[in-house]
């Protein structure tokens, strides 16, 4: 699964896609999780809940993981980490491939791919985090969103 390098790199960006009904939308993390829970693989996401991204979510089913490894899609993440879909149409920024199991489409050009089903989401109850946390990541109080995906497929570019 790719654990390790994989984590290594989803802090200089990754892509989180995500469909619900006609919608479709990516927008870039830097953080996130992989771990085991309830025997089975999980990735889980955090989003802060104003994101049009938590809006899909919400009424979606599953997300992907898009991964570069190299800075081939710098740009790319760029503008998905700065410009929203309720502004602007994602898909004239990446290309949106499908995926092999989840409804929600992969992005084109990356080396890793997770597909994850949407089992558990919880609003994180901030007000317990230590204050400097607070301070220096909620001035808004804006709580991430934890979306905890069950991974059901993962390759990388070469499909293996
Ligand atoms: C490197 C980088 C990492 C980011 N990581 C996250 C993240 O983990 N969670 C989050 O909610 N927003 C994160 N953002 C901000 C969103 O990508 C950004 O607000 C984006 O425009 C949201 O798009 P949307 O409104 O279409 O969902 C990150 C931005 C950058 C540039």
């Amino acid at each position: 699964m790719n654990m390790e390098k994989t984590m290594s790199k989803i802090k200089n960006g990754a892509f989180l896609s995500v469909r619900s009904r006609t919608k479709v939308n990516t927008m870039t993390i830097g953080w996130g999780y992989m771990g085991i829970m309830w025997n089975k693989p999980y990735f889980m996401v955090l989003v802060r809940p104003h994101r049009y991204t938590n809006e899909l979510l919400e009424n979606g089913e599953d997300f992907t993981v898009s991964i570069p490894f190299g800075s081939n899609l710098n740009k790319e993440l760029g503008i998905c980490g700065t410009k929203s879909g309720i502004d602007i149409d994602k898909s004239e920024i990446v290309e949106f491939v499908p995926s092999k199991l989840t409804k929600s489409p992969v992005i084109k050009g990356c080396d890793m791919y997770y597909e994850c089903k949407i089992r558990f989401k919880q609003l994180m109850n901030g007000e317990e985090f230590p204050e400097d946390v607070k301070s220096a990541n909620y001035p808004q109080k804006d709580y991430h969103y934890m979306y905890f995906g069950e991974i059901i497929e993962c390759y990388s570019n070469d499909g293996k």
